[in-house]
């Protein structure tokens, strides 16, 4: 006999940011990306209470996030609170967090149980508004924990769990936003001509995964990737002469390799660092906000 769900009148939804290691845009062509999920957090919390559904407290000022939670929550009858550490518009999965925390929280007030496939479905359904036609990638990671091997399926997601060490990352941000759907419209624009730059990405990004599933990846040969991989986005237009800048300054530092990681147009760039330490001495001399990031584990299953 199944048990019967038991709503109740407030409950809370928590979810990881992300970082892609490695295939950002190549991922939406059905190539493989690697996504990281990131201890930084989002909190969702609902309350029942008469009248339309509002958002109560919030970190940022954003008017597609009332709508865009709203494909999946009732139009009546609830207060949604969110709490974030997760930068937003830096290519760490901000609404991704804010989509499968949500999930999360709704799913707990109505006392129902959820499982990847459905927090992935109404995830999507959130990531879309945010983002147009997005490959899913971003809440995946977030939903999934650790690290994963991704790839926009046309029967739905295809992933599977990666066994990666927790890799000395830091973060340099760049100070400004992309806008993810406008720099994923720009990349179409630019097929079929950039097609066998995106595959190069793939192939890389298969190699990438075969590194790191070593017992113990050599980070110097990680590091070479993330650089050819930068590359790469470059020659698809996504970069920017800051994250180029960011990405020089963090080499210089002892970095092993580095990248921008997400969308581009702004953002962040992800550095490879056996040693963080000189790299955030140098991003801080430079008045570049930077930062050490750690894999969060993977949901239980
Ligand atoms: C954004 O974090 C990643 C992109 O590949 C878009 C997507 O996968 O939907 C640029």
């Amino acid at each position: 006999m199944s048990a019967r769900p038991v709503p109740r009148a407030e409950a809370v939804g928590r979810a990881p940011a992300k970082l892609i290691l490695s295939g950002e845009h190549s991922v939406v062509y059905g190539h493989p990306a690697i996504a990281l999920a990131v201890r930084r957090e989002t909190t969702v919390r609902l309350e029942r209470r008469p009248g339309p559904t509002a958002l109560g407290s919030a970190p940022f000022a954003d008017p597609r996030v009332l709508p865009a939670l709203l494909t999946v929550l009732p139009e009546d009858g609830l207060c949604i609170n969110i709490q974030s550490d997760v930068p937003v518009g830096r290519g760490m999965g901000s609404s991704a967090a804010l989509a499968v925390a949500t999930v999360r929280a709704w799913a707990a007030l109505e006392g129902r149980s959820l499982d990847f496939a459905l927090t992935h479905a109404q995830g999507f359904a959130i990531e879309r508004a945010f983002h147009g036609q997005p490959s899913g990638v971003d809440h995946a990671v977030s939903a999934l924990g650790g690290a994963i091997c991704y790839r926009k399926g046309a029967a739905g997601p295809d992933w599977q769990a990666l066994r990666c060490p927790d890799l000395p990352l830091v973060i340099l941000d760049s100070g400004s936003a992309g806008d993810t759907a406008a720099l994923v419209a720009g990349v179409a624009s630019r097929r079929p001509g950039i097609d066998p730059v995106l595959e190069r990405m793939g192939a890389l990004t298969a190699r990438l995964a075969q590194l790191l599933a070593a017992p113990a990846p050599a980070l110097r040969q990680v590091g070479r990737l993330l650089d050819e991989n930068h590359k790469l986005l470059r020659d698809i237009g996504v970069s920017t002469p800051r994250l180029d800048e960011l990405v020089a300054l963090a080499r210089s530092a002892g970095a092993v390799g580095a990248k921008l990681a997400g969308a581009g147009g702004g953002g962040v760039v992800l550095a490879l660092c056996p040693d963080p330490g000189p790299v955030l001495a140098a991003a801080a001399q430079a008045e570049i906000p930077a930062f050490s990031v750690h894999v969060a584990p993977p949901e239980p299953r």
